[in-house]
């Protein structure tokens, strides 16, 4: 079976422009000359990869941290201040006593934690914002347990909105992903040259396992090709480090995936664990990379128990079919199940529990710290010596 593509072309970019922020040379000289006498704000990394995100397109068509009417709308209905569907705050945020320091209209330097000149943002508006509200209705909770929460009540009380401009860079990112690295138009040139219509994109945190690879070759069935787009921006110090997972894709790829049907190209963002809003927006960046379809398995972007298993393919539905344009492809809790002697998920196989393979994160965790393989049912051998090399390495 095949996906029909909607046209000939790749699927446009949310809004219909790719958006472009980044300086040519004479431009980033002028900037570099005038910046010693502009004001600065300092980054956190989460502000550091938005920026270079938008700049490079990835959000488009949002071209600057969010003014006051696009995150209202964002944060209360998920859609920018014109009706876009837009589902995650970009915001900047400074103390009270740096806004109040600001000229409305100011030209603001955007610098790193080193003081390294980064790009500038022309500051249009400057707002107090409601962090609590924000949790609430982002994240699902107010606990700031919750590690995107805690990054919330960590920023300054004021934010400031208007549009950025950036020297040539890219987002933070582990330097084994950077061979891996491509702005969304290298993407879709990428996908153009293999002649792929309809792609399904994959967003992962994780190194890849049986399940995984089930559904990202059961949605590559049905499309021309598989963006296998793992996310190498910051992420929660116990997850696996991208270095790591970089080579577990590329074991896995080598020996169990057909080389012109998939591209690996990393994602460059910054993990949020806001769940079911993420779920919506890694969908909505993906398409700006070119992708078609975009698949949600079981507690996409989720951490803790602070979201339901299907709670981030529930949420689609507050848009009307099509609006958003990619579309979503849901996969439920799969497993391998010994009587059927496959992979499968509840909607496919008959058998009871105890005849599937199911270990925790922790029992994996547990078992490759003694150098054991975990099963060939549940990750590639392959896969498993990478993680089992990394963890001897400490
Ligand atoms: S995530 O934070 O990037 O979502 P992860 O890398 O674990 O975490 O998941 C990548 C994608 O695979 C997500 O869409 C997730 O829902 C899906 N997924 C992970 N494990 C399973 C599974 N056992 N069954 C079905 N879908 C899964």
């Amino acid at each position: 079976m095949t996906i029909a593509p909607a046209s000939d072309a790749l699927i446009a970019p949310h809004g219909g422009v790719l958006v472009d922020r980044y300086l040519g040379a004479a431009e980033a000289d002028d900037l570099r000359r005038r910046a010693p006498s502009l004001p600065s704000v300092v980054l956190s990394e989460r502000e550091v990869s938005d920026a270079h995100m938008i700049a490079q397109g990835a959000f488009s068509p949002i071209e600057g941290f969010m003014g006051r009417a696009d995150y209202l709308h964002v944060v209360e209905e998920m859609r920018l201040a014109d009706g876009l569907p837009w589902p995650l705050p970009v915001t900047l945020s400074v103390n009270e006593e740096q806004a109040d320091a600001l000229p409305d209209g100011a030209e603001v330097a955007l610098r790193d934690a080193d003081g390294a000149l980064l790009g500038i943002i022309a500051v249009e508006e400057r707002f107090a914002y409601d962090k609590r509200r924000e949790a609430q209705l982002v994240y699902g909770t107010t606990d700031e347990a919750h590690p995107g929460v805690a990054g919330l009540y960590a920023q300054g009380g004021m934010l400031l909105g208007g549009p950025v401009t950036m020297l040539a860079g890219m987002p933070p990112i582990d330097p084994a992903a950077h061979a891996h690295y491509r702005r969304p138009a290298e993407v879709r040139e990428a996908l153009a040259e293999r002649g792929w219509r309809t792609v399904v994109g994959f967003q992962t945190r994780n190194p890849v396992h049986r399940a995984h690879e089930y559904i990202q070759k059961t949605a590559l069935e049905t499309a021309d090709g598989l963006l296998l787009h793992p996310l190498v921006g910051a992420t929660k110090a116990d997850d696996i480090p991208a270095d790591v997972r970089m080579r577990c894709y590329q074991a896995l790829l080598e020996g169990y995936y057909p080389a012109d049907r998939v591209l690996l190209s990393v994602f460059p963002a910054f993990m949020r664990y806001a769940g079911p809003r993420e779920a919506i927006f890694h969908a909505i960046v993906r398409k700006n990379y070119g992708c078609s379809h975009f698949i949600v398995g079981r507690d996409h972007a989720g951490v803790g128990s602070y979201y339901g298993t299907y709670d981030a393919q529930r949420i689609f539905s507050a848009f009307p079919n099509g609006e958003l344009g990619v579309t979503p492809l849901f996969f439920e809790n799969s497993f391998y199940c010994g009587r059927c002697g496959a992979m499968a998920t509840s909607k496919t196989c008959p058998h009871p529990p105890e005849a599937r393979v199911s270990l925790s994160g922790t029992q994996v965790r547990e078992m490759l710290a003694k150098g054991q393989v975990p099963p060939d049912e549940f990750t590639r051998p392959e896969v498993a010596q990478v993680l089992i090399d990394a963890y001897r390495a400490g």
